[in-house]
Protein backbone atom coordinates (compact mmCIF):
# COMPACT_ATOMS: atom_id res chain seq x y z
CA UNK A 1 0.00 0.00 0.00
CA UNK A 2 2.70 2.14 0.77
CA UNK A 3 4.76 1.33 -2.38
CA UNK A 4 1.79 2.67 -4.02
CA UNK A 5 1.19 5.92 -2.32
CA UNK A 6 5.23 6.60 -3.01
CA UNK A 7 4.66 5.79 -6.04
CA UNK A 8 1.85 7.70 -7.15
CA UNK A 9 3.11 10.99 -5.13
CA UNK A 10 6.35 10.53 -6.94
CA UNK A 11 6.83 12.59 -10.26
CA UNK A 12 6.28 10.20 -12.24
CA UNK A 13 3.19 9.16 -10.59
CA UNK A 14 1.71 12.24 -11.07
CA UNK A 15 2.35 12.42 -14.35
CA UNK A 16 0.39 9.28 -14.89
CA UNK A 17 -2.57 10.21 -12.95
CA UNK A 18 -2.82 12.95 -15.22
CA UNK A 19 -2.80 10.75 -18.13
CA UNK A 20 -5.09 8.20 -16.63
CA UNK A 21 -8.06 11.14 -15.33
CA UNK A 22 -7.16 12.98 -18.69
CA UNK A 23 -8.25 10.22 -20.69
CA UNK A 24 -11.14 9.11 -18.82
CA UNK A 25 -12.35 12.56 -18.84
CA UNK A 26 -11.83 12.34 -22.81
CA UNK A 27 -13.46 9.18 -22.89
CA UNK A 28 -16.73 11.43 -21.12
CA UNK A 29 -16.84 13.94 -23.73
CA UNK A 30 -16.87 11.58 -26.71
CA UNK A 31 -20.07 10.23 -25.11
CA UNK A 32 -20.96 13.68 -24.45
CA UNK A 33 -20.60 14.69 -27.97
CA UNK A 34 -22.12 11.74 -29.57
CA UNK A 35 -25.30 13.08 -27.20
CA UNK A 36 -24.94 16.40 -28.60
CA UNK A 37 -25.30 14.96 -32.29
CA UNK A 38 -29.05 13.58 -31.15
CA UNK A 39 -29.97 17.83 -31.32
CA UNK A 40 -29.12 18.00 -35.00
CA UNK A 41 -32.26 15.43 -35.03
CA UNK A 42 -34.57 17.89 -33.94
CA UNK A 43 -36.57 18.49 -30.51
CA UNK A 44 -38.20 14.97 -30.09
CA UNK A 45 -34.82 12.94 -30.52
CA UNK A 46 -33.05 15.14 -28.31
CA UNK A 47 -35.30 15.04 -25.69
CA UNK A 48 -35.96 11.21 -25.80
CA UNK A 49 -32.57 10.91 -25.03
CA UNK A 50 -32.25 12.90 -22.28
CA UNK A 51 -35.22 10.65 -20.92
CA UNK A 52 -33.80 7.63 -21.40
CA UNK A 53 -30.22 9.11 -20.01
CA UNK A 54 -32.32 10.32 -16.89
CA UNK A 55 -34.66 7.23 -16.63
CA UNK A 56 -31.01 4.97 -15.83
CA UNK A 57 -30.73 7.31 -12.43
CA UNK A 58 -29.18 5.35 -10.24
CA UNK A 59 -26.57 3.96 -12.75
CA UNK A 60 -26.17 7.77 -13.49
CA UNK A 61 -25.35 8.90 -10.30
CA UNK A 62 -22.65 6.53 -10.32
CA UNK A 63 -21.29 7.71 -13.32
CA UNK A 64 -21.23 11.09 -11.98
CA UNK A 65 -19.58 10.59 -8.92
CA UNK A 66 -16.90 8.68 -10.79
CA UNK A 67 -17.25 11.74 -13.24
CA UNK A 68 -16.48 13.80 -10.24
CA UNK A 69 -13.78 12.10 -8.71
CA UNK A 70 -11.71 11.94 -12.27
CA UNK A 71 -12.64 15.76 -12.42
CA UNK A 72 -11.40 16.25 -8.80
CA UNK A 73 -7.62 14.53 -8.67
CA UNK A 74 -6.92 15.82 -12.50
CA UNK A 75 -7.63 19.60 -11.28
CA UNK A 76 -5.78 19.04 -7.68
CA UNK A 77 -2.76 16.58 -8.98
CA UNK A 78 -2.06 18.88 -12.20
CA UNK A 79 -2.66 22.37 -9.70
CA UNK A 80 0.51 20.44 -7.41
CA UNK A 81 2.58 19.78 -10.91
CA UNK A 82 2.19 23.21 -11.52
CA UNK A 83 3.39 24.62 -8.49
CA UNK A 84 6.11 21.74 -8.33
CA UNK A 85 7.52 23.07 -11.74
CA UNK A 86 7.31 27.19 -10.73
CA UNK A 87 9.31 26.12 -7.89
CA UNK A 88 12.15 23.94 -9.86
CA UNK A 89 12.58 26.08 -12.88
CA UNK A 90 14.76 23.63 -14.83
CA UNK A 91 12.32 21.04 -14.80
CA UNK A 92 9.57 23.59 -15.46
CA UNK A 93 11.84 24.25 -19.16
CA UNK A 94 11.74 20.53 -19.56
CA UNK A 95 7.89 20.01 -18.97
CA UNK A 96 7.33 22.30 -21.85
CA UNK A 97 10.09 21.12 -23.99
CA UNK A 98 8.62 18.42 -26.54
CA UNK A 99 9.36 16.50 -29.72
CA UNK A 100 6.55 18.23 -31.23
CA UNK A 101 7.93 21.86 -30.43
CA UNK A 102 6.78 24.02 -27.96
CA UNK A 103 2.94 24.81 -28.77
CA UNK A 104 0.41 27.30 -27.70
CA UNK A 105 -1.47 24.02 -26.61
CA UNK A 106 1.95 23.34 -23.97
CA UNK A 107 2.39 26.87 -22.84
CA UNK A 108 -1.43 27.72 -21.85
CA UNK A 109 -1.88 24.37 -20.05
CA UNK A 110 -2.74 25.83 -16.43
CA UNK A 111 -4.70 28.88 -17.87
CA UNK A 112 -7.20 26.68 -20.17
CA UNK A 113 -7.07 24.13 -17.38
CA UNK A 114 -8.91 26.94 -14.83
CA UNK A 115 -10.69 28.62 -17.67
CA UNK A 116 -12.38 24.75 -18.91
CA UNK A 117 -12.98 24.96 -14.54
CA UNK A 118 -14.74 27.47 -14.56
CA UNK A 119 -17.20 26.76 -17.88
CA UNK A 120 -17.44 23.31 -16.66
CA UNK A 121 -19.23 24.82 -12.85
CA UNK A 122 -21.02 27.73 -15.18
CA UNK A 123 -22.35 25.07 -17.91
CA UNK A 124 -23.61 22.91 -14.75
CA UNK A 125 -26.00 25.96 -14.09
CA UNK A 126 -27.26 26.50 -16.97
CA UNK A 127 -28.16 23.02 -18.28
CA UNK A 128 -28.16 20.20 -15.76
CA UNK A 129 -28.88 21.98 -12.23
CA UNK A 130 -32.37 23.65 -13.88
CA UNK A 131 -36.03 23.06 -13.79
CA UNK A 132 -36.60 20.59 -16.00
CA UNK A 133 -40.24 20.83 -16.09
CA UNK A 134 -40.06 24.30 -16.98
CA UNK A 135 -39.58 23.38 -20.33
CA UNK A 136 -37.58 20.39 -21.63
CA UNK A 137 -34.04 20.43 -22.45
CA UNK A 138 -33.44 20.86 -25.83
CA UNK A 139 -36.45 24.01 -25.67
CA UNK A 140 -34.18 25.88 -23.27
CA UNK A 141 -30.92 25.04 -25.35
CA UNK A 142 -32.31 26.33 -28.15
CA UNK A 143 -34.36 29.16 -26.33
CA UNK A 144 -30.27 29.61 -24.87
CA UNK A 145 -28.41 29.81 -28.48
CA UNK A 146 -31.26 31.57 -30.15
CA UNK A 147 -28.69 34.80 -28.28
CA UNK A 148 -25.44 35.42 -30.19
CA UNK A 149 -23.83 36.41 -27.18
CA UNK A 150 -24.20 32.51 -25.72
CA UNK A 151 -22.93 31.23 -29.19
CA UNK A 152 -19.70 33.73 -29.01
CA UNK A 153 -19.15 32.77 -24.98
CA UNK A 154 -19.74 28.74 -25.82
CA UNK A 155 -17.53 28.89 -29.34
CA UNK A 156 -15.10 30.28 -27.05
CA UNK A 157 -14.98 28.07 -24.54
CA UNK A 158 -14.77 25.28 -27.12
CA UNK A 159 -11.47 26.33 -28.74
CA UNK A 160 -10.51 26.46 -25.17
CA UNK A 161 -11.28 22.94 -24.76
CA UNK A 162 -9.64 22.15 -27.84
CA UNK A 163 -6.52 23.44 -27.33
CA UNK A 164 -6.21 21.73 -23.71
CA UNK A 165 -6.64 18.61 -25.26
CA UNK A 166 -4.18 19.51 -27.69
CA UNK A 167 -1.87 19.52 -25.73
CA UNK A 168 -3.01 16.48 -23.04
CA UNK A 169 -3.86 14.03 -25.87
CA UNK A 170 0.08 14.76 -26.68
CA UNK A 171 1.09 14.67 -23.02
CA UNK A 172 -0.83 11.42 -22.85
CA UNK A 173 1.36 9.78 -25.40
CA UNK A 174 4.54 10.83 -24.25
CA UNK A 175 3.92 9.70 -20.41
CA UNK A 176 2.97 6.11 -21.78
CA UNK A 177 6.31 5.93 -22.83
CA UNK A 178 4.98 5.99 -26.55
CA UNK A 179 7.19 8.61 -28.35
CA UNK A 180 9.70 6.77 -30.70
CA UNK A 181 9.70 9.11 -33.48
CA UNK A 182 8.69 6.37 -35.94
CA UNK A 183 5.39 6.77 -34.39
CA UNK A 184 5.40 10.61 -33.93
CA UNK A 185 3.63 11.86 -37.01
CA UNK A 186 0.57 8.68 -36.53
CA UNK A 187 0.76 10.52 -32.56
CA UNK A 188 0.61 14.31 -34.22
CA UNK A 189 -1.75 13.75 -36.38
CA UNK A 190 -4.19 11.86 -34.63
CA UNK A 191 -3.88 14.84 -31.68
CA UNK A 192 -5.25 17.01 -34.66
CA UNK A 193 -7.84 15.02 -35.53
CA UNK A 194 -9.04 14.43 -31.76
CA UNK A 195 -8.67 18.25 -31.16
CA UNK A 196 -10.64 19.67 -34.34
CA UNK A 197 -13.13 16.79 -33.47
CA UNK A 198 -13.91 17.80 -30.22
CA UNK A 199 -13.69 21.83 -30.71
CA UNK A 200 -15.95 21.64 -34.30
CA UNK A 201 -18.19 19.20 -32.81
CA UNK A 202 -19.43 20.63 -30.18
CA UNK A 203 -18.49 24.30 -31.38
CA UNK A 204 -20.67 23.54 -34.11
CA UNK A 205 -24.48 23.01 -32.35
CA UNK A 206 -24.63 26.15 -30.67
CA UNK A 207 -23.87 28.21 -34.11
CA UNK A 208 -26.42 25.53 -35.67
CA UNK A 209 -29.00 26.45 -32.78
CA UNK A 210 -28.79 29.86 -33.23
CA UNK A 211 -28.77 29.65 -37.55
CA UNK A 212 -32.73 27.69 -37.16
CA UNK A 213 -33.41 30.08 -33.86
C1 LIG B 1 -21.64 23.33 -27.18
C2 LIG B 1 -21.22 22.47 -26.32
C3 LIG B 1 -22.07 21.81 -25.27
C4 LIG B 1 -23.44 21.74 -25.14
C5 LIG B 1 -24.51 22.33 -26.06
C6 LIG B 1 -23.72 20.96 -23.95
C7 LIG B 1 -24.99 20.66 -23.48
C8 LIG B 1 -25.26 20.00 -22.30
C9 LIG B 1 -26.58 19.70 -21.78
C10 LIG B 1 -27.89 20.09 -22.46
C11 LIG B 1 -26.43 19.04 -20.60
C12 LIG B 1 -27.54 18.53 -19.65
C13 LIG B 1 -28.10 17.20 -20.09
C14 LIG B 1 -29.24 16.77 -19.21
O1 LIG B 1 -29.14 16.89 -17.99
O2 LIG B 1 -30.21 16.28 -19.75
C15 LIG B 1 -25.00 18.93 -20.35
C16 LIG B 1 -24.43 18.31 -19.25
C17 LIG B 1 -23.07 18.32 -18.96
N1 LIG B 1 -22.07 18.85 -19.74
FE1 LIG B 1 -22.28 19.71 -21.55
N2 LIG B 1 -22.53 20.61 -23.37
C18 LIG B 1 -21.49 21.12 -24.15
C19 LIG B 1 -20.12 20.99 -23.92
C20 LIG B 1 -19.56 20.49 -22.77
C21 LIG B 1 -18.13 20.44 -22.47
C22 LIG B 1 -17.04 20.91 -23.43
C23 LIG B 1 -17.99 19.89 -21.24
C24 LIG B 1 -16.74 19.60 -20.46
C25 LIG B 1 -15.59 20.24 -20.64
C26 LIG B 1 -19.32 19.59 -20.73
C27 LIG B 1 -19.60 19.03 -19.51
C28 LIG B 1 -20.87 18.66 -19.07
C29 LIG B 1 -21.11 17.96 -17.81
C30 LIG B 1 -20.06 17.55 -16.78
C31 LIG B 1 -22.51 17.72 -17.75
C32 LIG B 1 -23.27 16.98 -16.65
C33 LIG B 1 -23.33 15.50 -17.03
C34 LIG B 1 -24.30 14.69 -16.18
O3 LIG B 1 -25.14 15.24 -15.47
O4 LIG B 1 -24.21 13.46 -16.27
N3 LIG B 1 -20.25 19.98 -21.69
N4 LIG B 1 -24.31 19.50 -21.40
Amino acid sequence: MNRYLFILGSSVGKKLLMAVTGLGLIGFLAVHLLGNVMAFAGAEAFNGYAAKLHSLQPYLTVFNIGLATLGLVHIVVGTILFFENLKARPTRYKMYQNPGGRTIGSYTMPYTGVLILLFVIFHLFKFTFVDKTVAPIYQQMSATFANPLWVLMYVVAMVIVALHISHGFWSLFQTCGVNHPRYMPLIMALGLVVTFAFGIGFGILPIYLWLIA
